[in-house]
């Protein structure tokens, strides 16, 4: 039985076709060589997306010019030496039976002097908001010899075996630069106007089209919002598709944002499912072409919706591929349980800032194909010991690769940590995570034993063959005068006693943990005080879900102190100080909301290494961070067993 009909029709852009509506979205993975060659990595990479089903998936931005590159994790095809490689890579996605589209792309500004040893250039010499180069303005001239690199390139895609080609001209990138009011402020015959900040990218598709075949395809990628005050808006970005249209593109791909506004680019789970696919819909009520929609489309259901909707013609799935890689077929089969959800923690986009992609769901990146061909292990004993993130990714998979696995939790449910970090408002894929993971550990014939603390006898006893401790960190308490006295909670306690706090609560330590209870609390019409000893609120998250929960407290009038030590505490009352000033006294506080310290917490382990052959510690165990980091470490250890 087909789940979602329409996500499953098949559909034609040009002459590629499509068995289904499912997009994989172009995103670095960084696992090209410092050349910008193709790897084994990446090939592994792309081809596990076309095994799980995808209609079609979409390289990379991809380089057609030095100047252009962003930095050494991107492909390139600015010459032809990069055909061979490429040509692997559509070779091992046709095998499978899979499309594949190549993206080109220019960083213009975004590029980076430190990386490609040469000037920035963009349409105008605006410093970039994000890397803060001032990038030269390039000539007609230049302008001209761009417009050719990417006709030539587009001619290298197809020449490499690709299914078709895609213009990367959104997210603050060159063409993106020129389309822009905001980075364009040229006065000649590429700036100024609509159709004059347009005329590089419709140059750059007609020059494309004469370089293939008439019903080849060439997908443009565009930013219809750019989401900043002065930059395109919807009503703009549909002339460009219109142009786009009549220049020969044959489908337009609806993205948002600028380097102005990274943090809704990549959007993050404060903000809401499908949150660009009003402009898709936009778009496509202006231009005849398909149009595909992006923007945290988190599941199939969502995406079938869109579809009845004929708010766009495909959707692509971004992150959600990357973390569940086989989302098509699963989806296809109506396997929604089995569906590894997307955190949308924006983990993925952290990565590649300086090394290569990783994510915390699905740490199989770039190995897929070493991981299926290692042969299965004999089946050991293994005991997990702590059922947090960290011990039921282990146990997953563990018991998958057929090891015998046991899993000893101190408290009376799995979930560990991470319990709390479901509580705050928009946490859904979190709490979606945790019910996988138990799901899972339920399904594999996991033995569970819970209100079982482990010590080095009970483990001697057990006789394991394995062990891995993901038993957590260390808590230490802070010490401070004054805190045996105060009526301390700690954050934990905060979280599962709420309605018996007081309304005026202070939370000292705004790392992500004390962050997230303020907007908890806030959230239960709490006022709330945040008081942080280093200069920054939120250290520890990752940047994106950092600025909306910094935003979102503010708005929640949250009173956010910094650079603050707490130097005393009683009842109701805390004594701090700010770097060269006075001891101030904050009052007035109903209860007082600890973070503890975060130690490494190997005793365990290390007691038991004598006599138990492999041990691995794991998660907030080896170091105390997110719970995030302990799913991924958790699979990876157990890969080793
Ligand atoms: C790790 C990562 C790398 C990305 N690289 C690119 C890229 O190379 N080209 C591009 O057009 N968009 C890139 N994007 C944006 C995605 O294509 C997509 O628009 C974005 O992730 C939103 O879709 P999603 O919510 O389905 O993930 C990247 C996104 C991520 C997470």
């Amino acid at each position: 039985m087909n789940h979602f009909p329409k996500l499953f029709s098949p559909f034609k852009i040009g002459s590629m076709e499509l068995k289904n509506r499912i997009v994989m979205p172009a995103m670095e993975t960084h696992l090209c060589n410092e050349e910008g060659h193709v790897t084994d990595a990446i090939i592994s990479y792309y081809s596990e997306r076309i095994k799980g089903g995808v209609g079609y998936v979409t390289v990379e931005n991809t380089a057609i010019d030095p100047a252009g590159r962003l930095n050494d994790g991107m492909l390139c095809i600015f010459e032809d030496k990069f055909i061979p490689g490429l040509r692997k890579l559509t070779d091992a996605v046709h095998e499978l039976d899979g499309k594949i589209v190549i993206q080109l792309s220019h960083g213009g500004k975004e590029a980076l002097t430190y990386f490609t040893g040469l000037d920035p250039v963009s349409p105008s010499s605006i410093p970039s908001p994000l890397t803060k180069q001032t990038p030269k303005a390039l000539t007609v001239k230049e302008i001209h010899d761009l417009v050719k690199k990417f006709a030539d390139s587009g001619k290298r895609v197809y020449e490499a075996g690709a299914d078709g080609i895609e213009i990367h001209m959104a997210h603050g990138y060159l063409v993106n630069q020129f389309l822009s009011p905001e980075a364009n402020i040229r006065t000649d015959e590429y700036g100024g106007n609509t159709e004059n900040r347009a005329r590089f990218a419709v140059e750059i598709v007609k020059a494309i089209r004469e370089q293939v075949p008439q019903d080849y395809p060439v997908i443009c990628r565009i930013s219809a919002d750019e989401y900043t005050d002065t930059g395109i808006k919807l009503e703009e970005g549909k002339l460009h598709a219109q142009m786009l249209e009549k220049a020969g593109a044959s489908a337009i791909h609806v993205s948002a944002c600028n380097s102005a506004s990274p943090f809704f680019n990549i959007p993050t789970y404060y903000l809401e499912e499908g949150c660009f696919t009003h402009l898709a819909e936009g778009v496509k009520s202006v231009v005849n072409v398909p149009i595909i929609t992006v923007g945290r489309i988190l599941g199939p259901e969502y995406a079938e919706k869109i579809l009845e909707q004929n708010k766009a013609d495909l959707v692509a799935f971004g992150r959600v591929l990357i973390g569940e890689p086989h989302m098509p077929e699963k989806a296809k089969a109506g396997q929604l349980e089995e569906l590894r959800p997307c955190l949308s923690c924006n983990k993925c986009i952290n990565s590649i800032m300086d090394r290569k992609l990783t994510c915390t769901v699905n740490p199989a990146i770039g190995k897929e194909a070493a991981i299926a061909a290692m042969p299965k292990p004999l089946s050991k004993n293994v005991l997990i010991i702590g059922g947090g993130p960290g011990g039921m990714s282990a146990a997953e998979t563990a018991a998958k690769r057929g090891h015998k696995v046991t899993i000893w939790e101190k408290e009376n449910e799995l979930g560990g940590n991470f319990r709390y970090s479901t509580l705050p408002p928009f946490k859904e894929p979190m709490r979606n995570m945790l019910k996988y993971l138990v799901n899972h550990v339920n399904q594999h014939g996991i033995n569970v034993q819970l209100n079982k603390e482990a010590t080095t006898e009970s483990v001697m006893e057990f006789a394991p063959d394995a062990v891995i401790a993901a038993v957590g960190s260390k808590e230490v308490k802070l010490e401070l005068p004054g805190v045996e006295d105060a009526d301390i909670i700690d954050i934990k306690d905060a979280f599962l006693n709420v309605n018996e706090l007081g309304k005026n609560i202070v939370i000292v330590g705004a790392g992500p943990e004390g962050c997230e209870l303020a907007d908890f609390l806030s959230s239960a019409g709490k006022n709330i005080t945040l008081l942080e000893m280093k200069r920054i609120i939120g250290m520890g998250l990752i940047a994106h879900p950092r600025y909306h929960i910094v935003e979102r407290l503010k708005k929640a009038n949250v009173k956010m102190i910094i650079s603050t030590k707490v130097v005393k505490v009683g009842k109701g009352y805390l004594v701090v100080k700010k770097r060269r000033e006075e001891e101030q006294r904050l009052d007035g506080f109903d209860h007082i909301v600890m973070s503890t310290l975060n130690k490494p917490n190997k005793d365990l382990a290390e007691s038991i290494q004598d006599f138990v052959k492999e041990v691995a510690v794991v998660g907030d165990a080896v170091s105390g961070r997110t719970a995030l980091e302990a799913i991924s470490e958790g699979m990876e250890a157990a890969l080793k067993l």
